[in-house]
């Protein structure tokens, strides 16, 4: 029918038991109010490097604040956030977070970031960044994984693997037939990726205009079929 767009598709009634919520150690939720300013301050310090080039080491903690507050005044968001909680004998930590985006997201308003008193740098620093990574999902068949963080301290316990699970999931459940990614080239994190089923699908050279945005040039598109 000319002119309709679909951009969401009734989940499959067989999507299997949701990773993450086994009553295991690992759990994965989605995010809440409570989570904003770890949420934030998880995503700067495991792309610290990128922050940094981009707004100034100075301003990398302004931006974890802003970055936090914006969160938190943004609840149209949060379904596209889930938090992995670990639990061991010393109790119930925050460990980690995926982001995903869809194509539907097209319809969401902007998440509500307070500018104020961010100055120029940091804003220009932030729009640079949005324009050389920020990916706006133009298939509905495809989900996207935005950003996927553990704290250092839980990396190799395989949080992030169930995290990956629990985005597959999600995306089958909003119809999507694949999920995709993108990893600087040099990321150990492809390994994970590859483990769990992502192919190379594009070699990307963000050229001069990436490297000056973030310091990196290089990044590889990955993908999954997920049916
Ligand atoms: C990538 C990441 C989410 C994986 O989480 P995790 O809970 O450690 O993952 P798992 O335990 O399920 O799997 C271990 C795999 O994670 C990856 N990994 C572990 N530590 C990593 C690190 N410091 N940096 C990047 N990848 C790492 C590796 O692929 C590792 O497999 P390998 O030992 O065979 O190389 C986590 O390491 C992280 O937050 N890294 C920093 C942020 C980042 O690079 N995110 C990916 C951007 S595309």
């Amino acid at each position: 029918m000319a002119g309709l767009v679909i951009s969401y598709q009734p989940a499959s009634n067989n999507l299997g038991p949701v990773p993450g919520e086994d009553g295991g150690p690992i759990r994965i939720r989605p995010m809440t109010e409570q989570d904003s300013e770890n949420v934030a301050n998880l995503q700067i310090e495991a792309f610290r490097e990128k922050f940094e080039w981009a707004v100034g080491k100075s301003n990398v903690n302004k931006v974890s604040r802003a970055w936090g507050n914006g969160l938190r005044r943004s609840p149209l968001w949060w379904p596209r956030y889930f938090v992995a909680e670990l639990n061991d004998e010393f109790g119930c930590h925050f460990a980690g977070a995926i982001v995903l985006g869809f194509y539907a997201d097209r319809s969401l308003p902007e998440p509500n970031f307070d500018t104020n008193g961010l100055g120029c740098k940091i804003l220009c620093g932030m729009a640079c960044m949005e324009m050389a990574l920020g990916e706006k999902p133009s298939d509905p068949s495809k989900g996207y994984v935005e950003a996927i963080c553990v704290e250092s301290k839980f990396r190799g316990k395989g949080i992030g693997k169930v995290l990956l699970d629990r985005a597959e999931y999600e995306a089958k459940a909003m119809g999507c037939r694949s999920i995709y990614l993108k990893v600087k080239r040099t990321n150990r994190a492809k390994n994970l990726y590859e483990r769990q089923g992502y192919r190379v699908t594009k070699d990307h050279d963000g050229c001069c205009c990436t490297y000056c945005a973030v310091g990196v040039r290089h990044f590889y598109e990955m993908e999954k079929q997920l049916i």
